[in-house]
């Protein structure tokens, strides 16, 4: 796919079918992943990809949780916008492969940097993107749910990880929908000198 296109017809997708993804083609996509440019090259991203029962296991987790989550939220959105998004939390659109992504915890090794944000983070963000559009080049379907950190703790030790951030957890697999284009907001751009 050719990048301009493959840049503009990404979407998040949150319905998947259920038509297993081979290795082969995860693996393609997470060698893209680790292209992305990242701080000092330290490439301090960690990719956790996971199906079957402890995908499950997370998948129930945060089903458990978000109710109390989109409590937060019910006063933001309009009623059926909230339903679609307890619907997503609760199940990951039936995403047949999860993939979590960490960042190593990099501040300690680049501690002359006076930097609030972990300097790991923005390259898993990069990493993460390359990801993205990996797989939608492979037409496959992602998204990036920030919100399966509010339960990191959970995940996390379902998974096994430790000592490790997470930046985001994937949902991954054949699309099931094809969600209208979100209008990009103008008015953006300030330029200087031209
Ligand atoms: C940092 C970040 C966090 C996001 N977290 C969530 C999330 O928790 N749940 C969700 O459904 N979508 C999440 N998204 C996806 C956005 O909602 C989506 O990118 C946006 O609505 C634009 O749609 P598009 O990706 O189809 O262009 C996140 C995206 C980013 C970049």
């Amino acid at each position: 796919m050719e990048l301009v296109e493959a840049i503009k017809t990404r979407r998040s997708i949150r319905r998947f079918r259920d038509t297993p993804v081979h290795r082969e083609v995860l693996e393609e996509i997470l060698e893209l992943a680790r292209w992305a440019p990242s701080n000092y090259n330290m490439q301090g991203w960690y990719f956790v990809v996971v199906q079957g029962e402890k995908k499950d296991q997370v998948v129930q987790a945060m089903a458990r949780h978000a109710p109390s989550w989109l409590g937060n939220v019910k006063n933001l959105f309009p009623e059926k916008m909230v339903g679609l998004m307890q619907h997503f939390f609760a199940t990951m659109g039936g995403a047949p492969v999860m993939i979590f992504v960490y960042t190593d915890k990099t501040r300690e090794q680049l501690s002359y940097m006076p930097l609030e944000m972990d300097p790991g983070y923005p390259s898993a963000c990069a990493a993460l993107q390359n990801l993205l559009l990996a797989a939608h080049a492979r037409e496959l379907g992602a998204c990036w749910v920030q919100a399966c950190c509010i339960i990191e703790e959970e995940i996390s030790q379902i998974l096994g990880v430790e000592g490790k951030m997470m930046v985001a957890g994937v949902p991954l697999g054949y699309p099931d929908q094809s969600p209208p284009v979100p209008p990009r907001k103008g008015d953006k751009v300030r330029w200087i000198g031209f």
